[in-house]
């Protein structure tokens, strides 16, 4: 994708095609050199001062968040706060979508991008991409059957599941104190509640859950929760 100079200051500074060319007119943008860009049809540049500011001009952004538990993965949202709040400061916010979803009630890794082909990348069921998962549980857990089935029929493909200690789960998971045993659980597949449903069918019942990577990407034990931090595209 190459965008325009432009396209490029529309969606870095959330203004209109009419608008930019009156600041471009109005010799507002310059290049680094401080030469006035006036032509809207200029590619190739990305580092600008915009009224003597720097400003590097993204094509394209992408980020990993610590989801707090308590906000919803969604862009708005009438009762609850929206983990969109979250990811305002970052650059090309309003084009930012998150890659997949958390419940309201999960903590940890929520990628977000402005590349839909990104989102499918890392969400399409085609392409088995492994999510990990730490919960709290109420109570052990039986060992799943080779395949196990759900109430709806979904067959979740579990490429791991282990119980491990406490002190070593990821500093995002809740330490509810009735929890009695914490589990890790690899999946590669993707379904509404599908982790709380798998530790439902194995007898158990969760009292805290943390994604902690998602393909490629593992949420490092120092990013805060409802903090963000830049990554490189897949
Ligand atoms: N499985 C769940 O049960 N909840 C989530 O948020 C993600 C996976």
């Amino acid at each position: 994708m190459t965008l325009r100079l432009d396209q490029l200051l529309a969606r870095n500074l959330g203004l209109s095609r009419r608008q930019v060319s009156a600041w471009l007119a109005g010799g507002r943008v310059k290049d680094r050199s401080g030469a006035a860009l006036e032509d809207g049809g200029t590619t190739g540049v990305h580092e600008v001062k915009v009224d003597g500011r720097p400003l590097v001009l993204r094509e394209a952004f992408h980020l990993m968040l610590n989801k707090p538990v308590g906000h919803v993965t969604a862009l708005r949202d009438a009762l609850h706060p929206v983990a969109a709040e979250l990811v305002v400061s970052a650059p090309l916010a309003a084009f930012l979508r998150p890659v997949g979803r958390l419940d309201m009630d999960t903590s940890g890794l929520l990628l977000w991008t402005t590349d839909g082909d990104v989102v499918h990348a890392l969400t399409h069921p085609r392409r088995t991409v492994p999510r990990t998962y730490e919960a709290a549980l109420a109570r052990p857990f039986a060992r799943p059957p080779e395949v196990l089935r759900l109430a709806d029929g979904h067959e979740p493909t579990i490429a791991s599941l282990a119980e491990i200690p406490g002190a070593e789960a990821h500093p995002a998971l809740a330490r509810p104190v009735d929890a009695q045993v914490f589990a890790r659980i690899v999946l590669v597949s993707g379904a509404y509640h599908e982790v709380r449903r798998i530790f439902a069918a194995l007898g158990s019942h969760v009292l805290a859950l943390c994604r902690t990577t998602h393909g490629p990407y593992a949420l490092p034990a120092d990013l805060a929760a409802g903090d963000w931090r830049e990554i490189a595209p897949p």
